[in-house]
Order: structure tokens, then C-alpha cells, then sequence
């Protein structure tokens, strides 16, 4: 969900004239905030590219800003699916490990293709060997 978010964009529309950052943006302008690279700051979260679970331990958690972390968006859209795709997520995954173990087929490498799909998904196929435990 850091790493990956699969929302990598998140998409905004100026109502008026408006000022960020010393950015002048007319009215109309569409704005294109992006989890996939916010999340990967190294100010708020340190070796980046590393997948470290121990970052979201809670008294670390709570030492990040409020809107440095964001894979379900925030503020008056947020999704509104937040609790239940962690509940859903975390059950499918305990249960599917359960049963089998997936095994990349060596030789490929996976990017991710964040600009053809909304939701983010790797850019080419991923081939992997299924087997049961
Ligand atoms: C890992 C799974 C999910 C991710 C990463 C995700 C991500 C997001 C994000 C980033 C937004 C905000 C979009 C924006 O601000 O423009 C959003 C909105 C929304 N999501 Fe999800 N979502 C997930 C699962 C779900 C599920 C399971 C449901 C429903 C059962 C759901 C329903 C919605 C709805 C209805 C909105 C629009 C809310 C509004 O505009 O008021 N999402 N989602």
C-alpha cells in the first residue's frame, strides 16, 4: 500500500485561481496527486524503495505528518471501502498463503506501469509457479 499504491494518482480540479507553493494555477487546472511518489519521500519515510512493515508500527505511524501516507486518499472523498479492503485484504492473503506458495519465474523483472491503468498494475505479464502447501 506504500509502495504500490494501486490508486497511484489522485486527481483534483483548481475551483478558482489558486496559489500552491509558489505555483500560480488558473481555474480548470487538473491536478495530479501521486501516493506512489509521496510515499517514497525519504524525509518522512527513510531508505524508501525498502519494504520495512516496521515503519507502520504505531508509535511510528503516529510521528509521520497526517497526509504523508495517503493510499485511500483523504479528506471529504476519502474512500469510503478504507476498512473493509484491509479487513477483505488481510483475510485473502492469510487464507490463500495458507494453502500455496507463489514462486516468480526467474528472469523477469516487474515494474510497475503507472500511467496505463487507473488502478496501478505491473506494465508487461508476471509469470509465477503455484504450488500447493
Ligand atoms: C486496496 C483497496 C482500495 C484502495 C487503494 C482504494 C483507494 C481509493 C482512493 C485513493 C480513493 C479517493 C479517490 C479520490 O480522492 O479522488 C477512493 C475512493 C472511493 N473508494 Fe476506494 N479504494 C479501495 C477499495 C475500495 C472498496 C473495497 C470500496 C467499496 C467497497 C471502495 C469504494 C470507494 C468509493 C465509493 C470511493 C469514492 C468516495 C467519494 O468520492 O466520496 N474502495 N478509493
Amino acid at each position: 500500500m506504500r509502495l504500490y499504491p494501486p490508486a497511484a494518482a489522485i486527481i483534483r480540479e483548481t475551483l478558482h485561481a489558486i496559489e500552491i507553493d509558489g505555483y500560480q494555477l488558473p481555474e480548470g487546472t487538473a491536478i495530479f496527486l501521486s501516493p506512489y511518489t509521496l510515499h517514497r519521500i525519504p524525509e518522512y519515510f527513510p531508505a524508501p524503495d525498502q519494504f520495512d512493515p516496521e515503519r507502520f508500527t504505531l508509535e511510528r505511524e503516529k510521528q509521520l505528518p497526517r497526509y504523508a501516507y495517503l493510499p485511500f486518499g483523504a479528506g471529504p472523498r476519502v474512500c469510503i471501502g478504507n476498512h473493509l479492503a484491509l479487513m477483505e485484504g488481510q483475510l485473502l492473503i492469510a487464507t490463500i498463503a495458507q494453502r500455496v506458495i507463489f514462486d516468480l519465474v526467474p528472469g523477469q523483472t516487474v515494474e510497475p506501469d503507472p500511467a496505463h491503468n487507473l488502478a496501478l498494475r505491473p506494465g508487461g505479464k508476471v509469470d509465477v509457479i503455484v504450488k500447493r502447501r
